[in-house]
C-alpha cells in the first residue's frame, strides 16, 4: 500500500487557532504523500485570505447555515451555542455530500480528521465506513482535565469555587491546581458554558469507536504524564504543529506559514530587523480576545514606561464589536513614536525573529506552544478558558515565564505589567529554559512525522467512501 491514494478530509472550526494547527497537520500529510482536503465552514472560508492557501491543499466549503453574508457570532455564549448547533446541522449534511462526491470522483476518503467542537464529523465518517481521528488543538493537560471531569471528577471540581484553600490533584498532573488555574468552562460561575456540552459529546463519540484516535498538538517531553494518564483513549502527541521550516531553522518565509483570517501588516519584519537581539517586547492576545478599555490603557502605560521597543498587535474591530482596542487608546501618537502597532502579523515569524526578547500573551494554546517552540520567554496574562491552566504550566512547570497579578476588577495595572516585563527580559534562567524547550520541540517534530506516516499506512486500506 502506498500513500498516494490516501485522501484525508480535515474539518476545522472557523477560528485562526483551529485552522493553524490543522493546516500544519495537512502539510505534514501532504509531505508524506497523502491527498488533503480542508473542509472549511462557509463563514470561515469567506474570511480567509485565499492567496495564502498553500499549493497542494484543496479547500472545500461545508455549510454552517450562515452561507450568505453575515458574521456567524457576536461572541456571546448564546450566539456561539447557536453557531455550534447550526454548524452541526448543516455541516454534517454537507460533509456527507463531500465524502460521497469524493468517492464518485475517484478520490475516496481514507480518513476524516476533525478539530474540537466538531465531534459530529466522526458520526458522519462512521456512516460512510470511513475511519476518523480527533485533532485536539489544546494541550494534553487540558484534555486530561476534561477527561477526568467527565470520568469521575465533575462534582469535586464543582465544589472547588466555594473554598479558596482547595486544590485539585488529578492523575497525570504533577502539580496541584487551584480554582484560578482551571479552565473557565468547568467552573460553575463562568458565564461561558458552550464548550462543556461539546466536550461531553466528544467523549461520547470517542466511546463509540473500537479504536479511537486522538492526535494532540503537543510533544511528549512537554506533557508526558498528562498524555499517559488518559488511559481509555491513549492520545498521541504529533506536535508542535508549526511550520516545519521554522523548526528546522531554515528561513520560515520560504514555507507557507498560515492561512490568515486577518489582513497582515507588512512593515514589522523590516522594523524587527533594525532592532538588537532579544530587545523587543512582543504583545498579542490571540485572535478572539477583546481587552477592556481600562486593560488596554494599562498595557499602553506600561509600554510607554519601559525604555524598551515593542511590537503590539491590536486587531481591527470585528463585526459585532462596539469599538476596537485602538479606538479606546488616547495615546496612539506617543505609542507610535516608541514602538510599532500592527493590526495583525504572522506570529510564528515574529516569535522566531532574534530581536524578540519577550512575549506578552493571553496564553492561548497555540501562542503558548509557539513561545515554547521558538524559545521565547513570556509574560502570561490569561483571560479565560484553557489560558488559565496554560499560564500556570508556563510559570511553574516549564518555567519560561511569569504570570501577572490582577487587581480586584481583574485588570493588570501598568506597574504590575512593567514589573513582569522587566523580570522576563532580565531572566537568564527563563531564556535558558525556553531554549531547552525549543530544542526538544525540534527533535519531537522529526519523530512525530513517523507517527503520521504509520497512521497514513494504517488507515489507507480502510478507504471505502460508500454509504
Ligand atoms: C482560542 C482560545 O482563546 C484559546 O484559549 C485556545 O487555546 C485556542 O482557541 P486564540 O485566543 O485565538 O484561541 O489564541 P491562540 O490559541 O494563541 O491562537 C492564535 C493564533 O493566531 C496563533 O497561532 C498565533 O500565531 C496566531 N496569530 C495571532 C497570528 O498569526 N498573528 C497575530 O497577530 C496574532
Amino acid at each position: 500500500m502506498t500513500t498516494a491514494s490516501s485522501h484525508f478530509i480535515i474539518v476545522t472550526y472557523p477560528l485562526q487557532s483551529h485552522l493553524n494547527p490543522a493546516l500544519q497537520f495537512a502539510k505534514r500529510l501532504l509531505h508524506i504523500g497523502a491527498r488533503v482536503t480542508i473542509a472549511a465552514a462557509a463563514s470561515g472560508y469567506r474570511r480567509m485570505f485565499k492567496d495564502s492557501i498553500p499549493e497542494g491543499i484543496t479547500i472545500a466549503v461545508i455549510s454552517d447555515g450562515c452561507d450568505v453574508g453575515h458574521d456567524p457570532t457576536d461572541g456571546s455564549d448564546a450566539a456561539i451555542n447557536d453557531y455550534i448547533a447550526k454548524l452541526k446541522l448543516h455541516g454534517a449534511r454537507t460533509l456527507g455530500e463531500l465524502i460521497g462526491k469524493s468517492a464518485n470522483e475517484g478520490r475516496p476518503v481514507t480518513c476524516v480528521v476533525y478539530s474540537i467542537l466538531l465531534s459530529w464529523a466522526a458520526d458522519v465518517a462512521r456512516k460512510f465506513n470511513v475511519p476518523s481521528a480527533l485533532l485536539w488543538i489544546q494541550s494534553a493537560t487540558m484534555l486530561n482535565i476534561y477527561y477526568h471531569y467527565f470520568y469521575g471528577y465533575a462534582n469535586v471540581i464543582k465544589e472547588c469555587e466555594k473554598d479558596p484553600s482547595w486544590s485539585l490533584d488529578l492523575p497525570g498532573l504533577n502539580l496541584q491546581l487551584k480554582a484560578r488555574d482551571l479552565p473557565s468552562f468547568v467552573m460553575p460561575s463562568s458565564p461561558y458554558t458552550f464548550a462543556l456540552p461539546a466536550f461531553r459529546e466528544q467523549f461520547e463519540e470517542l466511546e463509540k469507536e473500537s479504536n479511537p484516535k486522538i492526535f494532540v498538538n503537543t510533544y511528549n517531553e512537554l506533557e508526558p504524564e498528562a498524555l499517559r494518564s488518559i488511559e481509555k483513549f491513549s492520545p498521541v502527541a504529533v506536535g508542535p504543529l508549526l511550520p516545519s521550516s521554522l523548526l528546522d531553522g531554515t528561513d520560515p518565509s520560504g514555507d507557507s506559514l498560515d492561512i490568515a483570517f486577518f489582513r497582515r501588516s507588512e512593515d514589522y519584519i523590516p522594523w524587527l530587523n533594525s532592532r538588537s537581539e532579544s530587545s523587543v517586547i512582543y504583545v498579542s492576545f490571540g485572535s478572539i480576545s477583546v481587552l477592556s478599555r481600562r486593560q488596554t490603557g494599562e498595557i499602553a502605560r506600561a509600554l510607554l514606561d519601559t525604555s524598551r521597543p515593542f511590537l503590539w498587535v491590536i486587531r481591527e474591530k470585528a463585526g459585532g464589536e462596539e469599538e476596537s482596542e485602538e479606538d479606546s487608546l488616547t495615546c496612539m501618537d506617543e505609542l507610535e513614536k516608541r514602538g510599532l502597532i500592527v493590526p495583525w502579523c504572522c506570529q510564528v515569524e515574529v516569535l522566531s525573529h532574534p530581536a524578540v526578547g519577550c512575549f506578552v500573551t493571553h496564553c492561548g494554546w497555540n501562542s503558548s506552544l509557539e513561545s515554547l517552540s521558538c524559545g521565547v520567554p513570556v509574560v502570561a496574562c490569561p483571560q479565560w478558558s484553557d489560558q488559565l491552566t496554560n499560564a500556570r504550566m508556563i510559570e511553574d512547570v516549564w518555567k519560561t515565564g511569569v504570570r501577572v497579578r490582577k487587581d480586584e476588577e481583574g485588570v493588570v495595572e501598568s506597574g504590575e505589567m512593567k514589573r513582569c516585563f522587566e523580570i522576563v527580559m532580565e531572566s537568564e534562567e527563563m531564556r535558558k529554559n525556553a531554549k531547552k524547550w525549543r530544542e526538544l520541540a525540534v527533535e519531537a517534530s522529526e519523530d512525530n512525522l513517523k507517527i503520521l506516516r504509520d497512521f497514513v499506512q494504517e488507515v489507507g486500506d480502510d478507504s471505502v467512501g460508500k454509504e
